[in-house]
């Protein structure tokens, strides 16, 4: 007999649940296959690709990404998660996903998901803490460096950040 947890959480500002759940059951598949929001992807399985995170504020306000193949549903007990479908306000894309589109940056796009959460994070982060314009690149990097995409999507990704941080006087500061 495989031991249950009921778990709650608040997802793309919805509370959901009561659900009683297996302990081994992956976030992933309770995000796909319990609550029909298909747009996380499994990519690797392994916590290696970064393709299947989702964004996760804790009780203490702090917001960061998580992986959702390696971990179990069991463990988002409780928290508040945004999925890629809780970024566009109706047809209107956020800024980020915006960005993705204007500069062509995904091809199959089975990355997509991950970099929109990571890059929003990113660019939440910068709000409270702007960066010199000459820290820009290496800010991408450490932010998106660990997302792995098979279409080698990278360099148009970067860029449409790149251009997104310049845009934004919030965003940076004078060195
Ligand atoms: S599918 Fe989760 S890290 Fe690759
Ligand atoms: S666009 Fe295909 S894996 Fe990134």
């Amino acid at each position: 007999m495989i031991p249950t947890t009921t778990i709650s959480m608040t997802v793309n500002g919805a509370p959901v649940g009561p659900h009683e759940v297996p302990d081994t059951l992956p976030m992933i598949d309770y995000l796909n296959d319990h609550l029909g929001l298909t747009g996380t992807k499994f990519g690797c399985g392994l916590g290696i690709c970064h393709a299947c995170v989702v964004i996760v504020e804790r009780g203490d306000g702090t917001r960061d990404t998580e992986r959702t193949c390696i971990n179990g549903a069991a463990s988002f007990d409780g928290l508040k998660i945004t999925t890629v479908e809780g970024h566009a306000d109706g047809a209107t894309l956020s800024d980020v996903q915006q960005a993705f589109v204007d500069h062509f940056a995904f091809q199959c796009g089975y990355c997509t998901p991950g970099f929109v959460n990571e890059a929003t994070l990113m660019i939440e982060t910068l709000k409270q803490a702007p960066i010199p314009k000459n820290e820009i690149e290496a800010t991408i990097e450490t932010a998106l460096g660990e997302h792995i995409c098979r279409c080698s999507g990278y360099v148009r990704y970067y860029e449409a950040m790149r251009a997104l941080i310049e845009q934004d006087p919030r965003l940076t500061k004078e060195s």
